[in-house]
């Protein structure tokens, strides 16, 4: 009887220790998940554009208060992004997968905030208007570039640039010209190992002329109507 009483509290003094061991492992796993949190994470949140706004004046200091980023300085159009685009570009910066110091430094989160605050930034970005005005090339291979986006970009990207909120395709009609050349280079120089890998059969081959006309029709696509 004592024996058997005995027993019953060594199992519950295991019982306990196993729940706290738990208990601190789910919270550490929940804390890495914010630290570097998965795309599924993110987009699982209710987002509050709201908040996102408040969150946005980080962002307003690089790509002003209209998300029509900047041309020196190569910074990117981002209003009217489709919201999935957005929180896919968050999550890379944050964990390393693509790469640019100044967007490292501003999606960490001591930054910018948890998985909560991506959802909600790019909730805010994605109802902007498109602003106009955006940089475009000078005009002299935009046949080639009209060519070679039909065969192989319209797909995917649209018609008129217009991309996919559904499929994650990025929306890149009125975006600056000079950073979508630079997106092309650091393909080809392997500066995002991500969009060569995603993209090494639509970019093969591509000369400078071809490159050069390509991101001078999308510059030229007006902005379509958002997404959200
Ligand atoms: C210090 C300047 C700076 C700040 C602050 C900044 N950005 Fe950026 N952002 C950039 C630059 C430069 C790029 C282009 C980087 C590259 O080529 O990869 C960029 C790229 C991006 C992209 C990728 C666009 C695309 O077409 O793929 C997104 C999305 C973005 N920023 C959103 C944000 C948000 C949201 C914030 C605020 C939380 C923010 N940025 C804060 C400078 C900044
Ligand atoms: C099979 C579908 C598909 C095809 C074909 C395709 N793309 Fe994409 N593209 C995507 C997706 C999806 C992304 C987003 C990738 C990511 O989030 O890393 C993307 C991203 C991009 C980006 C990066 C935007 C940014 O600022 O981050 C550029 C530039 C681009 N594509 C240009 C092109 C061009 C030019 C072609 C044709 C030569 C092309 N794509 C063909 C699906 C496609």
């Amino acid at each position: 009887m004592l024996r058997a009483r005995r027993q019953l509290a060594w199992l519950l003094v295991l019982a306990v220790l196993l729940a706290v061991l738990a208990s601190a492992l789910g919270r550490a796993a929940q804390a890495g998940d914010e630290e570097q949190p998965s795309v599924a994470t993110v987009r699982a949140r209710a987002s509050n554009p709201i908040a996102g706004e408040r969150l946005y004046a980080i962002c307003a200091a690089c790509h002003g208060t209209e998300g029509g980023g900047r041309v020196a300085g190569e910074i990117p159009v981002i209003a009217g992004q489709h919201p999935g685009v957005l929180i896919r570009q968050l999550v890379a910066y944050r964990n390393g997968v693509r790469w640019d110091v100044r967007m490292e430094h501003a999606a960490q989160i001591r930054r910018l905030g948890d998985a909560q605050a991506i959802a909600d930034v790019a909730a805010y970005v994605a109802r902007l208007p498109t602003p106009l005005g955006n940089q475009r090339g000078a005009g002299q291979n935009l046949n080639i570039g009209a060519n070679i986006y039909d065969r192989r970009c319209r797909n995917c990207h649209g018609a008129a640039g217009e991309g996919s909120a559904v499929r994650d395709v990025p929306r890149l009609a009125a975006q600056h010209y000079g950073y979508l050349r630079r997106q092309f280079f650091d393909v080809l120089e392997h500066r995002r190992p991500e969009l060569e890998a995603s993209h090494s059969a639509a970019m093969q081959g591509l000369d400078r002329d071809a490159i050069d006309g390509i991101a001078d029709r999308l510059s030229r696509f007006k902005p379509a109507k958002n997404s959200r």
